[in-house]
Parts: structure tokens; C-alpha cells; sequence
């Protein structure tokens, strides 16, 4: 019950401040764990770290994450999932999609009810039949599935990991990021971290919306403007 009230009390902090303009962690700079430090969870996770982030990149093999948090300076640690998933506030999932049911089963407990940035994609050459699954059940659904618990945002799947590197905190309009989710707070919390990155987050809508910016999609591979993705996507400014 109590830790009940203390997770209340805290999702009201972050409302209230996003509510009274600054972007999560611009002030309170809160911790994030990005669960492998490869291409997107590296180029991701150092654009939080460059916005004042604390960062603990996490793998199978912490070791090897050390030349990235070394370059990356003393905001960023290298750790086990364990140790990531209790340091951060938020979560980044950034590891092949074929690792999620292993993680999510492993790591139930530490998942449960945290925000979880899922930039995951399923392909059939390295996932296999992950992959056909994600594309008949929908994307969201199968990540929902496969991480019980977790307070999923589906985000920076769009695009390659250049992409986001070239235009983060780009001059004029900035690159859109497409964001879906179906818990409320989570989908603020996202969209306040997306800005940190240096990005224009745009809500699709709910998980199941998740589907218009997957792979193959015509939301995918794409630096539009916000303006143009709500466009492009249908939703309101
Ligand atoms: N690359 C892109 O441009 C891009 C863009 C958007 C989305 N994505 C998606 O993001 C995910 C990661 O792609 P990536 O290109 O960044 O892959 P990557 O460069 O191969 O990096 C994967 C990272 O995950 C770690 N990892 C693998 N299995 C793990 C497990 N079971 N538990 C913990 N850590 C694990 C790896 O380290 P260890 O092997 O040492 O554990 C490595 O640090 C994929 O689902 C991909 O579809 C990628």
C-alpha cells in the first residue's frame, strides 16, 4: 500500500511537471536504463546522457559496453539487466526482438509497472517466427505480450539508428518520432524523453496504432517534421 502511494505521489510529480512545461528529467534529471547498448540503445541512450540523463547501459556482456561509457563520461555506467532495470526510472528496450520473451520472463518482477520505451523491431531473417507473429498480431501486441506488466511505449522503432544520430536536435522543424502506447502517463513520460533526445514526439495513438510506423510501413525510414508526420498519420497538433 505504501509503495503504492509512493508510485502515486511520483507519477504526480511528473505530471504536474510536464504539465508546467519542462521535459521529464530536465529538472530532476531522472535515471534511465537502456537495455542493450548496441546501435539504437548506444545512439539513444547518448543523446539522454548529452540532455544531463544519468544512463546505465546493460547487456549480457556489461564488459563490453565500457569504450561506449567511457566516451559517453560519468553519467553513464555499464551494469547487468538487473542492475540497469533497477536504476532507471525509465527503460529502454533496445536488444533483438527475438530476446524479449527470455527478458520478459526473467525480468517480470523489475518490469512490472515501469515505462518502457520499446524500440524493437521483428525480423524475420534474426527473429524468426517472432517475426510472423508481430506481423499478425500487431507489433504492440506482441511486445504487451511478451513484457507483462510493463507500461509499454512503443518508440524510435521508425527509423535507423544514422538517422536519429544526423538529426537529433536538428536546426528549424525538428525529426518527428512516432510514439503509441496505450497507458496515458507512460505515453507523456516518452514523449518528454523523446524531446530530451532531441526529437518532435508524435502520438499515433494507442499499441495497436503501433503498426503504422513498423517496418515496410510508409510511417517507417522517415526524417519528416512533426507537422508532416500528423499529418501523414492523421493526428491533431
Ligand atoms: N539498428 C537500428 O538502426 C534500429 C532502429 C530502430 C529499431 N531497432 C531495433 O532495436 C533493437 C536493437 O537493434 P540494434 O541494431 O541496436 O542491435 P545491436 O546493435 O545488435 O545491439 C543489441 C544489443 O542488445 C544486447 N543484447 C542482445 N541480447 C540481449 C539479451 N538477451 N539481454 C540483454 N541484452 C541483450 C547486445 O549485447 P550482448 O549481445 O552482449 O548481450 C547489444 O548490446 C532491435 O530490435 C532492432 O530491430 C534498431
Amino acid at each position: 500500500m505504501a509503495c503504492d502511494r509512493r508510485t502515486l505521489l511520483r507519477a504526480s510529480a511528473v505530471a504536474l511537471a510536464l504539465a508546467a512545461g519542462p521535459a521529464f528529467g530536465q529538472d530532476a534529471k531522472s535515471p534511465i536504463a537502456v537495455i542493450g547498448g548496441g546501435n539504437i540503445g548506444g545512439t539513444i541512450g547518448g543523446l539522454w546522457v548529452k540532455a544531463g540523463h544519468p544512463v546505465m547501459f546493460a547487456s549480457r556482456h556489461p564488459e563490453d559496453l565500457k569504450p561506449l561509457v567511457e566516451t559517453l563520461g560519468p553519467l553513464a555506467k555499464a551494469g547487468t539487466v538487473e542492475q540497469a532495470l533497477a536504476f532507471g526510472e525509465a527503460v529502454l528496450i533496445a536488444v533483438p526482438y527475438k530476446a524479449y520473451p527470455e527478458l520478459g520472463k526473467t525480468y517480470a518482477g523489475l518490469l512490472k509497472g515501469k515505462v518502457v520505451l520499446d524500440a524493437g523491431n521483428a525480423t524475420k531473417a534474426r527473429d524468426g517466427e517472432l517475426a510472423a507473429e508481430a506481423e499478425s498480431a500487431g507489433i504492440g501486441a506482441t511486445s504487451a505480450k511478451y513484457l507483462p506488466g510493463a507500461r509499454l511505449v512503443r518508440a524510435f522503432n521508425a527509423a535507423n539508428y544514422r538517422l536519429f544520430a544526423q538529426n537529433a536536435h536538428r536546426s528549424g522543424a525538428k525529426m518527428a518520432v512516432p510514439i503509441a502506447g496505450d497507458d496515458q502517463q507512460a505515453l507523456a513520460v516518452a514523449a518528454a524523453l523523446v524531446r530530451d533526445a532531441g526529437f518532435d514526439p508524435v502520438v499515433v495513438g494507442g499499441l495497436d496504432a503501433a503498426t503504422k510506423f513498423q517496418m515496410g510501413s510508409p510511417g517507417f525510414q522517415r526524417d519528416a517534421t512533426g507537422p508532416e508526420a500528423r499529418k501523414a498519420f492523421g493526428v491533431a497538433e
